[in-house]
């Protein structure tokens, strides 16, 4: 497996490929791998010929006050882990040759980013769209993997190369969580054991979510108040949000009906965790 962090090579090698006949897949990451990187990994080289892994911690797409300096990094796991998983080339740039200064092109996609993880992280959608574009750019990807763990950045992503024509296919992969039920994540480290255990909650409550509505119920307030109630219980776990939004517009669910997402953040510790389910209900 090749590690490039020039972007020329990067384009380069990857037009070559195309050039060949060769499909390009592109998994975008910010590394410290877990299986829910790796299961994109898989399904990209289940479907490309020629399998590209970027992993750049985007500095633009954290706040003042994030975890940007103490995001966890282990790249000779991640060589490893990727090259296990039959990853061709991980692309690795330098924060100041992705981020030339003085830096001032950047993508914003709107009302899809108003509501759920919007306004806690300001900027955010801001910094993984022009992150995003950019390696499209660079990288002449024929499908580019996404997890549905963050089911707003699928969302804006596909808004994102529809609004901007880019001709990528986006993949959407399913959540990968641990035996209890969390969602895999690259935060989950700086969970202490009891709030490891407590954030579990979180999980169980979109379970809830899942069997009320399965069992008919159609108000989501309804739903949500329930989902809060169970969460209440862990007093480690401090929810900023619990939604149900329409899947494609992201904005509050009037009646359930169609896909439906119910989606939550909540603090626990020092880490601000983030789940989903995806639900298809009748019209
Ligand atoms: P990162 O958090 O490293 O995640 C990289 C990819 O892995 C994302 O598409 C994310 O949704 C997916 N992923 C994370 N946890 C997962 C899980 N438990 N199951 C399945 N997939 C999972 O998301 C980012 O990086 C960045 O915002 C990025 C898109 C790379 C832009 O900087």
């Amino acid at each position: 497996m090749r590690i490039v962090t020039a972007a020329g090579e990067m384009r380069r090698e990857a037009w070559e490929r195309r050039k060949g006949g060769d499909t390009v897949g592109l998994v975008p990451t910010m590394g410290f791998f877990h299986q829910g990187h790796i299961s994109l990994m898989r399904a990209a080289r289940d479907e490309c010929d020629f399998v590209v892994v970027s992993l750049f911690v985007n500095p633009t797409q954290f706040g003042p006050g994030e975890d940007l300096e103490d995001y966890p990094r282990d790249l000779a796991r991640d060589i490893e882990m990727a090259t296990q998983a039959g990853v061709d080339c991980i692309f690795h740039p330098r924060a100041e040759d992705m981020y030339p200064e003085p830096y001032l092109t950047y993508v914003m996609v709107e009302g899809i980013t108003d509501g759920l993880c919007g306004p806690a992280r300001p900027g955010h959608f801001r910094g993984v769209a022009t992150v995003v574009a950019k390696l499209f750019n660079i990288i002449p990807a024929d499908r580019a993997y996404f997890g549905l763990k963050d089911a707003q950045q699928v969302q804006v992503i596909r808004r994102m190369v529809r609004d901007l024509d880019f001709d990528v296919e986006i993949v959407a992969c399913p959540t990968l969580r641990e035996d209890d039920g969390l969602a895999m994540s690259s935060r989950n480290i700086y969970l202490e054991p009891d709030e490891r255990k407590a954030a579990t909650v979180l999980y169980r409550s979109l379970q809830l979510a899942q069997r009320l509505s399965g069992e008919g119920e159609r108000d989501p307030q309804k739903i949500t108040e329930a989902m809060r109630g169970l969460i209440a219980q862990e007093p480690l776990v401090h929810p900023e949000y619990v939604e149900a939004v329409d899947w494609n517009t992201l904005a509050p669910a009037g009646e359930l009906r169609g896909q439906v997402l119910f989606a939550l953040a909540a603090r626990v510790g020092n880490a601000r965790l983030i789940d989903n389910v995806l639900i298809e209900l009748p019209e």
